[in-house]
């Protein structure tokens, strides 16, 4: 059984596949971290809390009280609790009718179940009764009849144990939450790396690594979206894991909006990991009988590095967070008129570009922003009514998507349905839609204002936008972009008490309004956008199954933005396109082998305008996409091996392997070559080291031994030479 109470000790034994975590009741009443990492079946005996550690560490802490346990400083605890005599980062902060902000959380009852619960309204992942156990753990205030439910589940074979918390507000009085975070772990070891993901617009998620120090040290947002600066995903590694060794624990928030993650190395080497909401600026008023339910936690723990960390992170999204009819299947190829045209085209040129992406053998047509309102030549055009500009496509969008149908290509279609701007019939009409403060200045971004999706009329308003459109042209896929964040957060809608609430409510609504639509339009594919990856997260990848990964396109920078953001995410949910060279976003030139090498393992594509290519780039492209659909299977559903970080050297090493295991790509790329630099030897991983491999366009025979031990050399000579070769097992 994944989920053990062993009564004699008063733990709780967690068990995945390659780990475990344990929690004891101390005194029969508080929840504390014993363990979580390698597997272990008992601890003999139980934790002597009296007479060890505790009773050392609360002298200062906690006075001459601790004995008994009526204070928690000091202590592993499982869910920290401000005002109960801990001093470090709580995960719990509320403040009663009263004023106050002190209690006592303890154990009053617990359940363990088969399967997972949904959580109301959020995202998360999900598993069958066959696949996953929870525990509830139940802990209350007995003073204010405040109850806290720890859910905790496990999915063994997928190494993954998620947590998130109910809390019930079962006194007669109203609380304020101020925090709840969804997982903390108190561990007993200080020495740690703390790896994280920041970035910006165009060079999002790239990886951080640095030693803890004594403090706090997080990753947060405080702008309405988990945003390209900080993604809510950290890990703990001890300070000598690599790819293939040393402990990896990874935490990532199933979240899209403000979040904090990060870690506290206490003044007694112990190390507090938090992960949740933001408790900034955040706070939510529970009336009698209320509940609150947060996000979800995903938590892994690898003993094989950060490699195996990563993997386990794709195998559950892949299959436990992805939902829809695209989830296993086989992504379309698909060419974007965006860099090719921008705002500035016609039907005719659509379908020029279109014919160009047949011939290539891309799968899909997308017409990007411009197609709607009165003036969108640009950023200062109007956004936000979702009507056709009769001007650019007479025939409408059902004209455009029949004739690209009729060439053997869908047709998919870009929206920012989260804004408005001012020059737009919504806003005449609903001034008050947007998120602000009555009488302060409001900051437009990209001339936008942000819709208020703490609103349901604004979140029905949006769904009837869209469905309309999606119902009235064969639309086969939905760009969802979003391009700002929440500046003056405000809602009139809000009564002052709960104005604190927008930044969730707003999450609550959009999660709403995404579920609907997916729901309601099961066969459209949507793809995630925000300003390029300004919102990649497993929340969105809930309801959408792909993300376009940055506005970047260089594939020397994508080198490091897709290498960051597989720390957590699997390449399937990675949209790559092959775009012009000089680079939009860089200007740095690069050859079409390499921009296309690096886009196909993602989720691959073309955003250029087809005119434009050379003879020559048209029939590279045809190989290309050829290569890719023989492929695809692999990248999508494979498991991905990092060898080689470009963060480390001027050179990058990516393998996946398909999931029978008897075909690996291994994906090469020099970013800068040196004269007189013998050949990189790769060295493969996870291959069956008796086994003679096959490298398909050579035909040379290797044994798996020697692929993984002496590896394979490549030229890195010069600059941007890559290289995708596949290994097929005879
Ligand atoms: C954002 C997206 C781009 C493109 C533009 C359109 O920047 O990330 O891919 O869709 O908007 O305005």
């Amino acid at each position: 059984m994944p989920i053990i109470f062993k009564k004699d000790t008063n733990q709780f034994y967690l068990h995945t596949d390659h780990s475990s975590y344990i929690i004891e009741l101390l005194d029969g009443r508080i929840p504390l971290h014993v363990y979580w990492g390698k597997p272990l079946d008992a601890i003999a005996p139980a934790m002597d809390w009296d007479s060890s550690f505790a009773t050392m560490f609360l002298a200062w802490d906690t006075g001459i009280e601790h004995t008994h346990f009526n204070t928690t400083g000091g202590l592993p605890l499982e869910y920290p609790v401000y005002g109960s005599g801990d001093m470090r980062d709580p995960a719990f902060h509320v403040q009663f009718a009263d004023g106050s902000r002190v209690m006592r959380l303890e154990y009053a009852g617990h359940t363990i179940f088969d399967g997972k619960p949904a959580l109301k309204g959020l995202p998360a992942t999900y598993a069958t009764k066959d696949e996953a156990q929870t525990l509830e753990l139940h802990l209350k205030d007995a003073l204010s009849g405040l109850s806290v439910y720890l859910q905790y589940t496990v999915i063994p074979a997928y190494d993954a144990i998620t947590r998130a918390v109910r809390v019930v507000n079962g006194g007669e009085e109203s609380i304020r939450l101020l925090q709840v975070a969804s997982a903390s772990v108190d561990f007993y070891d200080s020495e740690f790396d703390m790896i994280h993901l920041p970035g910006v617009w165009a060079r999002e998620r790239q990886i951080e690594r640095h030693r803890l120090i004594h403090g706090v040290q997080r990753a947060d947002s405080k702008r309405g979206a988990s945003s390209h600066y900080q993604n809510p995903f950290f890990a703990l590694v001890s300070p000598d894991t690599t790819e293939t060794n040393g402990d990896a624990y990874g935490f990532n928030l199933v979240y899209s909006g403000n979040f904090a993650a990060g870690a506290e190395k206490d003044a007694y080497e112990m190390v507090r990991a938090t992960i949740g909401i933001n408790g900034f600026d955040f706070s939510w008023l529970l009336e009698s009988g209320e509940s609150f339910q947060s996000p979800e936690a995903v938590m892994v723990y690898s003993a094989e590095g950060l490699g195996e960390m990563s993997r386990r992170f794709h195998r559950l999204y892949r299959d436990h967070l992805l939902r829809g009819k695209y989830q296993h299947a086989e992504r379309p190829v698909l060419l974007n008129n965006w860099e090719g045209t921008y705002w500035d085209f016609t039907e005719q040129k659509l379908l020029e570009i279109a014919a160009g992406g047949k011939k290539m053998g891309v799968d899909m047509l997308v017409l990007d922003d411009g197609w709607f309102g009165k003036d969108r030549m640009g950023e200062t055009g109007d956004i936000g009514d979702w009507v056709v500009d009769k001007r650019k496509l007479p025939n409408g969008l059902k004209g455009l998507g029949d004739k690209i149908n009729a060439m053997g290509l869908k047709f998919g279609l870009w929206f920012e349905p989260e804004v408005f701007s001012q020059n737009t019939d919504i806003y005449a009409q609903h001034p008050d839609w947007c998120i602000h403060v009555k009488d302060r200045p409001r900051t437009k971004w990209r001339h936008t204002l942000n819709l208020d999706y703490s609103r349901p009329e604004v979140c029905e308003y949006i769904i009837k936008a869209v469905s309309d459109v999606l119902s009235s042209a064969p639309i086969a896929y939905v760009k969802w972009d979003y391009n700002r964040n929440i500046s003056e957060p405000g809602s009139p809608a809000l009564p002052p008490e709960r104005q604190q609430e927008l930044h969730h409510r707003y999450m609550l609504g959009l999660y709403y309004v995404m579920e609907t639509l997916t729901s309601r339009f099961p066969d459209v594919l949507f793809e995630g956008c925000s300003g390029g990856g300004g919102r990649f997260d497993p929340g969105m990848l809930y309801y959408m199954p792909q993300i376009w990964t940055s506005d970047d396109t260089d594939p020397e920078e994508r080198l490091y933005i897709q290498h960051g953001t597989s720390l957590a995410y699997p390449a399937v949910t990675m949209s790559a396109h092959l775009s012009a060279s000089p680079n939009h976003q860089t200007g740095r030139a690069t050859p079409f082998k390499m921009r296309g090498d690096v886009a196909m393992a993602g989720q691959f594509g073309y955003e250029l305008d087809p005119a434009k290519m050379t003879d020559e780039e048209i029939a590279t492209a045809q190989e290309q996409i050829a290569f890719y659909k023989k492929y695809r299977h692999i990248v999508q559903q494979g498991d991905m091996y990092r060898l080689v970080s470009p963060y480390d050297e001027p050179f990058a090493a990516w393998q996946f392997i398909s999931p029978d295991a008897n075909t690996a790509m291994l994906y090469t790329f020099v970013i800068t070559g040196k004269p007189y630099q013998p050949p990189k030897r790769v060295k493969l991983q996870a291959l069956d080291a008796d086994a003679i491999y096959v490298e398909e366009l050579s035909g040379v025979e290797y044994t798996g031994a020697q692929l993984m031990q002496v590896g394979v050399p490549r030229c890195r000579l010069n600059d941007h030479l890559s290289e995708i070769a596949v290994f097929r097992k005879k």
